[in-house]
């Protein structure tokens, strides 16, 4: 068990340092706290997941030690689901492949 934690340590540490940002919102600040301690908020930005998959993910790294309250955790799912939501469906009148 501690030998798999040096390797994702040493795999989170060898990570590119992201130079991206969260965008402004309600919640922001919780989600700062809570999510960028382990790795950046890199891995956050571009996602796009639906607000059960959003709390799964919260939940399964509050369970590996982010410091996330109970208080907190509906903020932080919110604000990631409200950021980095699913993509809006695409309208069924045109058929040709956004870009
Ligand atoms: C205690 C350290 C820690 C904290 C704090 C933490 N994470 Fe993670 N996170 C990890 C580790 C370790 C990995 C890589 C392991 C993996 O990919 O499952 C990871 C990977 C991820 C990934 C990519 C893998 C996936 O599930 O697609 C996402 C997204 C993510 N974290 C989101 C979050 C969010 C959101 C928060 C704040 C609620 C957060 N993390 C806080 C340790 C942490």
């Amino acid at each position: 068990m501690r030998k798999a934690l040096t390797i994702i340590a040493l795999l989170l540490i060898a990570l590119p340092a992201h130079a991206q940002d969260l965008p402004a919102g309600p919640g922001r600040e919780e989600t700062l706290k809570g999510c960028s301690g382990c790795h950046g908020v890199g891995v956050l930005i571009g996602e796009h997941r639906s607000e059960t998959l959003w709390s799964s993910t919260v939940s399964m790294m509050a369970s590996i030690g982010a410091p996330i309250s109970d208080a907190d955790f509906d903020t932080v799912v919110t604000y990631l689901t409200a950021q980095f939501g699913p993509r809006p469906a695409p309208a069924a009148t045109n058929p040709a492949p956004r870009r």
